[in-house]
């Protein structure tokens, strides 16, 4: 069994996280729950931070508050002195809310609406990722019309292909992002941004993909950005100051997925930005990235009531849990693979080879495949590891299931950081018109 950051199993054969017996969080909060182990979270910060450091150069580390965004990790990412990169108004909502230094705030978004411009310029954010003409326009002339200049990257797609799964690949040439690079749209997208009055072009962006386990596909990107941004000055005599290459650095979910240590994807980062630069006497820039998955993904884990079984003699035996697709729909999006244990009895022996159903009216509705436990009972409970990332922030209602509570775990205490859904929740926006009422009907 392999168990990531502060998780241990403890005297009583039961998963403790952050110094707490899960046993006790299923009491106190209910499930399914998610559980973040805080230290964790601060760890992997700290690693992406502290590499940098090591590097000398100057840095950016922008949380991708798309993995997990809610207002008590926003605080995290801020004392850990990171940036906080958003996609949309409701993530910077959820920043703003909740305090975070807006000039350290990123906004990314391949359809950003003007009333989410508006919104993020009021506010004052200290950088938009501009993917496209139309936004460039607009931002240019929503920045004009409040008299401010905005700091802004072009986001570009390099062409380079990072070796994951192919719905989470963004660097490759034809995806919906950016301004690519192969076919002159990223020149003229600076061409066009330089000009522009009430913009302040920093540089570009590049995302290469997500879950990836090698350094190449990141030089790749640095050596095409870096060619890029010479080309810019020799052609146009402007030099970029950020290079931003983005996210996707792995993270291990199952035996089998190796990820290299934090520091070596960024030593790597570093030394193809110092070699590259040097070479073409190019000013060194400051490096951006924006790590999501590599910093909640590992430190969450989520805890699940086992409820009914059906033994197929001779095909399978499905074990159902009180949550599913609802609380994480990535193995029905991306067949994505999970370890788990039984949270209450870890320590007996493994007997038995189950697959792992959610409760949602749907048979795709599967967690896990083929997993190793001692034999359970109604009641035992399931905790599924490496939950961190792309869970909550992906959950839904279907089936008008309620989301589950999401507590942080740190030194024995256990605090409540988001609320479990409640009924009204569930209800609180329908709105039932006034012919369709009951007293409308009955009249
Ligand atoms: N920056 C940009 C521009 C991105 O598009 C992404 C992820 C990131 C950073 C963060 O990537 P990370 O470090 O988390 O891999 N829902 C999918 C993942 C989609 C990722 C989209 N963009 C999943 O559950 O695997």
């Amino acid at each position: 069994m392999y168990l990531h950051g502060t998780s241990k199993i403890n005297s009583k054969g039961h998963l403790e996280i952050g110094g707490c017996d899960v046993t006790d969080l299923a009491e106190q909060f209910g499930t399914p729950l998610y559980i973040v182990d805080e230290e964790l979270v601060r760890q992997r910060a700290r690693e992406f931070v502290e590499a940098f450091r090591g590097t000398g150069l100057r840095h950016q580390v922008a949380y991708a508050s798309k993995a997990f965004c809610v207002m008590a990790m926003c605080r995290i990412a801020e004392e850990e002195g990171m940036s906080l990169d958003v996609v949309s108004d409701g993530e910077l909502y959820t920043a703003l809310q909740a305090g975070f230094p807006v000039e350290r705030i990123h906004f990314h978004g391949n359809n950003k609406t003007a009333e989410e411009i508006v919104m993020a310029l009021d506010a004052g954010i200290g950088c938009f990722v501009v993917d496209n003409f139309i936004e460039l326009d607009l931002l240019n002339t929503l920045a004009a019309e409040k008299g401010k200049m905005v700091n802004i990257l072009l986001r570009i797609t390099p062409g380079v292909e990072a070796h994951t799964h192919d719905y989470i690949s963004t660097g490759q040439q034809d995806s919906k992002f950016g301004f690519d690079l192969g076919n002159g749209s990223a020149f003229r997208a600076v061409e066009t941004a330089i000009a522009q009055s009430n913009l302040k072009l920093l540089g570009v962006h590049s995302h290469i993909g997500s879950q990836i386990f090698e350094v190449e596909g990141f030089r790749m990107a640095v050596e095409k950005v870096t060619a890029f941004a010479v080309e810019i000055r020799n052609k146009l005599d402007y030099t970029f100051t950020v290079l931003n290459l983005g996210g996707g650095f792995g993270i291990r979910y199952v035996e089998g997925d190796s990820p290299l240590p934090v520091a070596h994807y960024v030593q790597a980062i570093a030394d193809a930005v110092i070699a590259t630069c040097s070479g073409a006497q190019f000013p060194l820039p400051e490096i951006w990235i924006e790590p999501g998955r590599s910093i909640v993904g590992d430190a969450g884990t989520t805890l699940y009531t086992i409820g009914t079984s059906k033994d197929i003699p001779g095909v399978r035996k499905y074990i159902a849990v009180d949550g599913g697709m609802t609380d994480n729909p990535r193995p029905a999006l991306y067949e994505s693979r999970y370890e788990a244990v039984v949270a209450n009895r870890a320590n007996d022996q493994v007997t038995e080879l189950v697959s792992v159903a959610g409760k949602c009216c749907e048979s795709g509705d599967m967690l896990i495949w083929d997993l190793k436990l001692p034999a359970v009972n109604s009641g035992d409970l399931l905790a599924v590891f490496c939950t961190g990332a792309y869970n909550y922030a992906m959950a839904s209602n279907y089936n008008r299931i309620r989301r589950p509570a999401v507590v942080f775990v740190r030194d024995g205490q256990a605090d409540l950081v988001v609320a479990r859904e409640t009924y009204h929740n569930i209800v609180g926006n329908d709105i039932i018109p006034a012919r369709l009422q009951k007293q409308a009907v009955a009249k």
